[in-house]
């Protein structure tokens, strides 16, 4: 049976339907590369997960920003730049490969996982509950 690197449980999601469903789409991907690793398949994960999170960036951080704008979310300048870094770091991963093989699939897992604790977890969150005061589910 495969073990979860994150199991997702209510308290990890923001409560906002679109923001939780999209989220959890990416622990998915983070999920299956970890077992990936875990069977020493991680390298083969790279490619297809790199074509997910260039669709992800642009759809999930466009949403969320639009969001930000519409409510004039206080907190938006600070949470768009934390996803211009992840766009650019991702355009630097494809550009450079700094690592190749397990080691490469083993440094994105890890970074990935940074993301869902610092970002998806604190900013995305406050984000949430910033939403939900408005009156958005
Ligand atoms: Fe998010
Ligand atoms: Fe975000």
């Amino acid at each position: 049976m495969d073990a979860k690197l994150i199991q997702w449980t209510p308290s990890l999601g923001t409560g906002i339907l679109w923001q939780d469903m999209q989220h959890r789409t990416l622990i998915d991907q983070i999920n299956a590369l970890h077992n990936a690793i875990r069977a020493k398949k991680g390298a083969g994960q790279i490619d297809p997960l790199i074509a997910f999170l260039d669709s992800y960036v642009v759809h999930h951080f466009s949403i969320e920003e639009k969001y930000m704008d519409r409510y004039r979310d206080p907190e938006m300048a600070h949470h768009v730049a934390q996803h211009t870094s992840f766009a650019k770091n991702l355009a630097e991963l494809k550009t450079y490969r700094p690592a190749q093989g397990e080691l490469a699939a083993e440094s994105l897992c890890y970074d990935l996982y940074e993301w869902f604790k610092n970002h998806i977890l604190s900013i995305d969150k406050r984000l949430g509950e910033f939403l939900k005061a408005i009156g958005e589910k």
